[in-house]
């Protein structure tokens, strides 16, 4: 029987694009696990939605003059376009701010002060008397106890990190009228996450094949030990509290709503109620978030893991109606060109800027190849276009356009007949026999760099065999074997179209067209039956355009704009330990020569003290090679040594610049080489 799954990602907030940091998140890998379940013919759906409440979105509304709704109007649409260009094959992607997520929030609420799960507190809270509201710890600003920066947030400090409560903060002030807050009682329901903490941490125990970075953050908050978590707040935005269940607890219920972390999961909950009455079926919801045979699987990002392992569960537990999760795979972050991600100082890759500019897949296939899976990772656009590049184009593409290419020249673009087997063309078999269990059982545990990593094996390996067999010489010589490769060959180009459409659908899709295969992919069935000699074929079409330096070069210049130590016109300072850590040496020249294919780069052999090294530096443009022996540079000494075009280079040459201009450092006067700069 068809595996029952019900999958979603985090809800994104709806107040602003999303970026890179997002889909190597909670989307891609989750959108990928689907595509593989919808071929396996599991029965799964993918749920996913936006996220409009909280208060960051009331402090952008705010800040434009405009209501939230409008800013969750223009996000909701924004994203779910740009996701939908990117490919996620949501089955539904809701909005919290809809009647049917307000309303099963509610009821969700009401279910669980019925059973007295909740407890009253009331408490002293920061109010501001100019604006006549209760203060959210976003909404109060100080100055930082811990730094002294004088913009800190209630909640936490960006400049040094550091996660505060509004009453730490030194000189507090609204920051919706910068009045002086004071202090007013206010009666909000809790969750009091201790009593389940016996039974999320049974419940945890039955999940040993989580992942450990997930594990490892559970474990630590069950160390801690769970607390009371409020769960209602005092603002003029979002779900607001039953009034029924107020009345019925004597308290006022009016300017009070669900906290946002209370509802949105719950709008995993309304979303697929949305998508069932969409199927003309509503009550179909039910056949997902309850029955226990389904496998409930969030995707998420770290920063996510506490409210999906431990505050959701213990809803869902103390509801009693619903599915638990069977897994929660968080990744971890992803930096961009060494930085952080930020999206206040606008330092990230926008997803709908990057779609104007590039390729869905390309991203897909770059991303995934290097996903935060158990630490933070790193991308940087070099290392996009190298493996757009090198991979994609000059290895995938590279194998079916040669195929393509070649049945079309000598075969009359028809597939040509499986003579007898080579042990080399049974390798090939046997390895695209076993591929769908193999690659399946990756994506399935959610190791999705694995799977990557296989499938462009494959693609190596299918390049080598056509290399190997050399058709354009059996050709003349031996027919029967050329017909063989060919058709082998082309058995591999659509095993290919099928084992790649989770991570390139688009591409997939090309390549299926090209294949002219009428019926539609499946990822088992796929190796059952062949491509049948005699079946014709569509022209060739070029799957991936090498992307260009100048393109790659944009994209880094406008990251040095927004780089975040600039951002708000303050350079990053630094402390005389970390400069410290930097050691600046005189170095002399003894050779260089240009580095063979790069216009750019020169290889340098040089002179530290008695010691010698090679350095790569991008100066062929500036300087000739034989210019520079003698000369005293400086250098970084204790940089890690990296290879650049196959060549090592042990450390970096300073140069200043200007425009396009590139001048090298040097010293004033004579100075033995190796002499430490201070
Ligand atoms: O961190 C976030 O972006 C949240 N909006 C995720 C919510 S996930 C779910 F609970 F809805
Ligand atoms: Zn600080």
């Amino acid at each position: 029987m068809a595996e029952k799954i019900l999958v979603t990602s985090a809800l994104p907030y709806a107040n602003g694009p999303i970026h890179l940091g997002h889909l190597a998140g909670a989307y891609l890998p989750a959108d990928i696990f689907s595509r593989y379940h919808r071929l396996k013919g599991s029965d799964i759906i993918y749920i996913c939605g936006s996220d409009e409440h909280g208060v960051p979105i009331m402090l952008r509304a705010r800040k434009e003059h405009i209501s939230p709704q409008v800013i969750v109007d223009r996000y909701h649409e924004l994203n779910k376009k740009s996701f939908a260009g990117f490919g996620m094959s949501f089955d539904y992607y809701g909005r919290t701010s809809s009647p049917v997520h307000h309303q099963t929030s509610r009821d969700f609420f009401r279910t669980l002060a019925r059973k007295k799960v909740f407890v009253l507190k009331k408490e002293k809270q920061l109010f501001d008397p100019e604006a006549n509201i209760f203060l959210a710890d976003r909404f109060v600003r100080g100055t930082c106890p811990v730094c002294g920066y004088e913009e800190a947030y209630g909640d936490q400090c960006e400049k040094c990190g550091s996660s505060l409560s509004p009453s730490e903060l030194i000189n507090p002030r609204s920051a919706i009228t910068d009045a002086v807050p004071v202090l007013k009682e206010t009666t909000h329901w809790y969750l009091p996450l201790a009593e389940f903490q016996k039974e999320l941490e049974e419940w945890i125990g039955t999940h040993p094949e989580w992942k450990s970075n997930v594990l490892g953050q559970i474990k630590s908050w069950f160390n801690t030990g769970l607390t009371d978590r409020a769960v209602t707040r005092d603002l003029p935005w979002g779900v607001t509290v039953p009034e029924d269940v107020a009345r019925e607890a004597g308290v006022d219920a009016s300017g009070k709503v669900l906290y946002v972390w209370f509802d949105a999961p719950i709008g995993y909950i309304s979303a697929t109620k949305e998508w069932a009455e969409q199927q003309g079926n509503p009550d179909l919801w039910k056949d997902y978030w309850q029955d226990k045979k389904t496998r409930l699987i969030h995707f998420i990002g770290k920063d996510n893991i506490v409210f999906h392992c431990l505050i959701f569960p213990a809803m869902l537990m103390a509801h009693g109606d619903y599915v638990l999760p069977d897994n929660v795979p968080a990744n971890e972050f992803l930096n961009l060109e060494g930085n952080k991600l930020s999206t206040s100082r606008n330092y990230a890759v926008w997803l709908d800027e990057y779609l104007q500019k590039f390729d869905p897949d390309a991203l897909r296939y770059v991303l995934a190849s290097n996903l935060p899976e158990s630490r933070d990772t790193d991308f940087s656009w070099k290392e996009f276009q190298a493996r757009h590049n090198n991979e994609l184009a000059d290895v995938l593409g590279n194998f079916i356009n040669r195929t393509m290419t070649f049945v079309h020249k000598y075969f009359g673009g028809k597939v040509p007949e499986q003579k007898q087997l080579s042990e080399l063309d049974s390798q090939l078999l046997t390895m695209l026999e076993q591929a769908p269990d193999k690659l399946g059982q990756l994506i399935d545990t959610f190791q999705i760099k694995a799977y990557v990593h296989e499938l462009m094996n494959i693609a190596r390996f299918a390049n080598k065999y056509f290399n190997d067999k050399e058709p354009w010489i059996t050709r003349k010589s031996d027919m029967d074997n050329c017909a063989t490769t060919i058709n082998l060959c082309l058995q591999t180009v659509r095993a290919l179209s099928v084992l790649a459409e989770p991570l390139l659908p688009f591409t997939a899709q090309k390549i299926w067209q090209m294949l002219d295969m009428g019926e539609k992919h499946q990822w088992q069935e796929f190796m059952k039956s062949e491509l049948p000699a005699g079946h014709s074929l569509q022209e060739p079409r070029i799957l991936f355009t090498k992307i260009e330096d100048d393109a790659i070069e944009a994209e880094v210049k406008r990251l040095k704009q927004a780089s975040p130590g600039e951002a708000k016109n303050e350079p990053e300072l630094i402390d005389i330990e970390t400069f410290g850590k930097i050691d600046l040496r005189v170095a002399e020249v003894l050779a260089a020569e240009p580095i063979k294919k790069s216009d750019k780069l020169l290889k340098l052999q040089i002179k530290v003290g008695t010691e010698q090294r090679q350095l790569v530096a991008g100066l062929a443009k500036h300087y000739k090679a034989g210019d520079l022996i003698g000369k005293k540079i400086i250098i970084v000494a204790n940089l890690k040594p990296v290879k650049i075009r196959g060549q090592e280079s042990q450390g970096m040459l300073l140069a200043a610049s200007h425009d396009d201009r590139v001048i090298l450092l040097t010293v004033m006067e004579d100075i033995p080489s190796g002499s430490p700069i201070r």
